[in-house]
């Protein structure tokens, strides 16, 4: 297998030589990859059309979201916007794309995600960019940008997109994936950490989800911190032999971060570690312990772990993550915490923030219902034949369209039997049969896909009595 590469090109050409068969990627790694696990351009592989000409494929780890299934992620956005509206939340819409600046500030420069997974380039203004791979950061940027605060600083904010890391991808992590994100600003009261639980949960189950796990940790604030990082410090001096590179490295950067390692060398040094919750000052305990009450009190059950210190820099205080069995590997469905620093690093006032974030893909990859649930599909095929029955379907059907009624029809001159074929194969409640003949006679048949059963319309109120038929349903 060969390359050509068009390095004139302003985009980088691959083009294979091998003719009418899927090229599958190289696996990560192999050749062919750029040595990080990422294939040449068009991640899915290259495929050659019909044609000679190559389709070109999605980038690796970037998903269609396929119209059988945006039903389903219809169904969970708008349960989300009806829910999180009872809650008193208010929908914002942010760019995608954002100053590198805001997310090395926000969520921290010695963070997995700005260390190694952000898509950053620059400009052609000479500024660099950034696509973002979290909400929370630009919500805040809003907040500020547009003195949101100014007005109440309590404000309720939700927002659904998609969000860019450039991970290895794999079941349930992808380069671009979605987030459901809630962020509650302007109160630090523990019963509020409890309510934004509480509706994370309500969601997860009102969306259909059972047998969640709620983990919940306390991450102290920077008066408690250091005596931790010193701790931690201790006990990884001397051991940096037995660490991974980055563990090694997140020693003099940010060792908190060592937590957040998945090798199973480091996961052996790091099970020996101090527990943060043993260093927390009495203002965060008793937060702490105000948030579980609440918890109680609404019934929720919750399990503490003392190892979760989620992987980005601006948590204080509560820090939880909702996992499900379900999800493999990947287990993570929704994880968020308190933030009581970030705006005011951000440049804001000292103004405290709690929320989270849920995975999109995830969620819809382990909900019970299936796709063909959500199948939106014809109310009504008009099968017309005959150069004026054409005519008549082509006017009907575009007005039974504006009156709300889902209408297919045929504009390739079908046979009645391919037309009845199609009809039944895009699932049409009814058909509409039109010929010329029953046009001369002013009348059309309706025929009831389901029942079988065929009943005659007189052509003068045949709008008024098919609504009828389909309300009547
Ligand atoms: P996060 O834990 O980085 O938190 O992401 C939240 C959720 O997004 C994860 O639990 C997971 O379900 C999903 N997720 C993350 N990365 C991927 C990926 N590569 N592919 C698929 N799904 C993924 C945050 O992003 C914080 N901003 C949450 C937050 C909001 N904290 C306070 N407010």
């Amino acid at each position: 297998m060969s390359f050509a590469i068009d390095t004139q090109s302003p985009f980088l050409l691959y083009s294979r030589q091998t003719k009418g068969i899927f090229i599958k990627p190289e696996p990560d790694g192999g050749a062919g990859a750029d040595g990080d696990g990422s294939a040449a351009p068009g991640g899915a592989g290259v495929r050659k059309g019909l044609t000679d000409m190559e389709i070109i494929t999605s980038v690796k780890g970037f998903k269609d979201i396929l119209p059988q299934e945006t039903g389903k992620w219809q169904y969970v956005e708008e349960m989300a916007r009806k829910i999180f509206t009872d809650f008193g939340f208010r929908e914002i819409r942010i760019p995608i794309l954002e100053k590198t600046e805001l997310f090395k500030r926000g969520i921290g420069e010695a963070t997995d995600i700005v260390e190694k997974e952000m898509y950053t380039f620059l400009d052609r203004g000479g500024e660099y960019l950034t696509l973002r791979p979290e909400a929370t950061a630009s919500v805040i940027r809003a907040y500020l940008e547009h003195s949101i605060y100014a007005a109440d600083p309590v404000v309720r904010l939700f927002t659904i997109g998609p969000m860019f890391r450039r991970e290895r991808p794999q079941k349930g992590r992808y380069r671009q994936f979605h987030q459901i994100n809630a962020e509650l600003l302007g109160l630090d009261d523990p019963r509020i950490d409890a309510e934004i639980i509480l509706m994370l949960i309500h969601f997860l189950k009102s969306v259909g989800l059972a047998d969640l796990r709620l983990e919940i940790n306390s991450l102290g604030c920077r008066q408690c911190r250091p005596a931790f990082k010193e701790s931690l410090i201790g006990l990884l001096q001397g051991k940096e032999d037995g660490l991974c590179g980055d563990c090694q490295r997140r020693l003099t950067t940010n060792p908190i971060r060592v937590f957040d390692c998945k090798m199973e060398q480091c996961g052996r040094i790091i099970a020996q570690a101090p527990r943060l919750l043993d260093f927390i000052c009495s203002t965060c305990r008793d937060h702490f312990e105000r948030v579980k009450g609440s918890l109680n009190a609404f019934e929720l059950s919750f399990e503490v772990n003392t190892r979760m210190v989620r992987g980005l820099d601006y948590y204080t205080k509560t820090a939880f993550e909702v996992t499900t069995e379900f999800l493999g590997a990947q287990n993570a469905i929704a994880g968020g915490g308190r933030y009581d620093r970030l705006v005011k690093d951000l440049g804001g006032p000292d103004i405290a923030g709690v929320g989270f974030a849920i995975g999109f893909e995830r969620l819809i990859s382990i909900l019970p219902a299936k796709n063909e649930e959500f199948l939106v599909t014809p109310q009504l095929f008009i099968a017309a034949l005959g150069s004026q029955a054409q005519k008549t379907a082509f006017v009907l059907g575009n007005r039974l369209r504006m009156m709300g009624v889902r209408t297919e029809m045929d504009y390739t001159g079908k046979s009645l039997k391919g037309q009845m074929k199609r009809a039944d194969r895009l699932k049409s409640r009814y058909t509409l049969i039109l010929g010329d003949r029953e046009l001369a006679e002013k009348r059309a048949e309706l025929r009831d896909m389901e029942k079988g059963t065929q009943e005659t319309l007189s052509l003068n109120t045949l709008k008024e009595a098919i609504i009828k038929t389909l309300r009547e349903r």
